[in-house]
């Protein structure tokens, strides 16, 4: 018995995501929660044929409390997006909603795994952590910057830069650092397989570099005012969704994934410190889930030059964005 809840669940990500979590037979509860149209969403969900019962909440509602009750696994693509121009540290207006989500499941659902799509997340991820540990209820084992469309979109691109679009699949990318330009930090030299064509030419790795940080750009103009990535957000939302109920509620062993942890939650992230040269309390890492959720944190490992270049300016923007995230005063309510 699983019960998921999806926070801003009629929005542009929150449909399609929660139409994917309703197909996944693990989630036998699926609580949809918004500001606006989540019991519609929920009617519509709740005519297909599989296990989970659906239910709709709006956040004005007396009882809205309950969407969260005895949650597991809450998924968060609740906010604002942006526009062409804006930045996603201009997003940063979404800490407020992201500070009441985090109250509502300390409240309601405190050892629930928490996944954060909300931008910008290198912040919204530290907000999170901080009204956690405000309420008394924070595992960073249990916390996830969901960084997974980076990944997604490595492979994809590598792909394509390769010239076989088709086997977009085969191609594995670890991306770690944030997410967001350039603190994306694809590590090609890491690819799986791997792609000499790509290392050994300078002006197809830098083009393919950039592709990768600015990726989400490229569905902001093409999408020009309505918004950005929502669909391919939805799709890699639930591919890492689903590794974390796999391994928590499936128990499927050793699964590596990256996502944008507080370095804190385990061991290994001391070693992460070392690797990158910075005491930064947030960074995306390589990951193996467990039952706990973050089982261990792995190291970075080899990486060439060109990525060392890369990393420097990661840490460089990442931290600021982080304190931005932890020294972030709620309005009082
Ligand atoms: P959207 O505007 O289509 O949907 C957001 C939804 O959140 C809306 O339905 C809105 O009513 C709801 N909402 C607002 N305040 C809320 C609250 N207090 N409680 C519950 N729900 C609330 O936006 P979208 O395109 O779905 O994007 C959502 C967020 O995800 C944005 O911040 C966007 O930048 C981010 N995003 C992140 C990634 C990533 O890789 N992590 C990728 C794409 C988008
Ligand atoms: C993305 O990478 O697509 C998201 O972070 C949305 C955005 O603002 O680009």
């Amino acid at each position: 018995m699983v019960k998921a809840v999806v926070c801003g669940a009629a929005g542009g990500i929150g449909q399609p995501l929660s139409l994917l979590l309703k197909l996944n037979p693990i989630v036998t509860e699926l609580a949809l929660y918004d500001v606006v149209n989540a019991v519609g969403v929920a009617a519509d969900l709740s005519h297909i044929a599989s296990p989970a019962q659906v239910t709709g909440y709006l956040a004005s509602q007396p009882d809205a409390d309950k969407a969260f009750q005895g949650a597991d696994i809450v998924v968060i693509p609740a906010g604002v997006p942006r526009k062409p121009g804006m930045t996603r540290d201009d997003l940063f207006v979404n800490a407020g909603i992201c500070n009441t989500l985090a109250n509502s499941i300390a409240k309601n659902a405190p050892n629930a795994f928490v996944l954060v799509i909300s931008n910008p997340v290198n912040s919204t991820v530290p907000v999170f952590a901080e009204a956690f540990k405000k309420a008394g209820t924070y595992d960073p084992k249990k916390l996830f910057g969901v960084s997974h469309l980076d990944v997604v979109r490595a492979s994809t691109f590598a792909a394509t830069a390769i010239g076989k679009p088709g086997d977009a699949d085969k191609y594995s990318i670890p991306v770690v650092g944030g997410h967001s330009g350039a603190t994306i930090l694809p590590l090609l030299s890491q690819a799986k397989p791997a792609i000499p064509e790509i290392l050994n030419d300078k002006e197809k790795r830098d083009a393919l570099v950039n592709r990768i940080q600015f990726g989400g750009d490229e569905v902001v103009k093409a999408k020009d005012g309505a918004g950005s990535a929502t669909l391919s957000m939805a799709q890699a939302g639930v591919e890492f969704t689903n590794h974390v109920l796999d391994a928590v509620f499936g128990g499927k062993k050793g699964k590596i994934v990256q996502s944008y942890i507080d370095l804190g939650a385990e061991a290994g992230g001391e070693g992460i410190k070392k690797e990158i040269g910075s005491d930064l309390a947030f960074f995306s890492v390589n990951i193996e889930l467990g039952p706990a959720g973050i089982e261990k944190i792995l190291p970075i490992g080899q990486i060439d030059d060109a990525e060392k270049a890369l990393l420097e300016a990661a840490v460089k923007e990442l931290g600021p964005s982080i304190e931005k995230g932890v020294s972030f005063q709620p309005a009082p309510p």
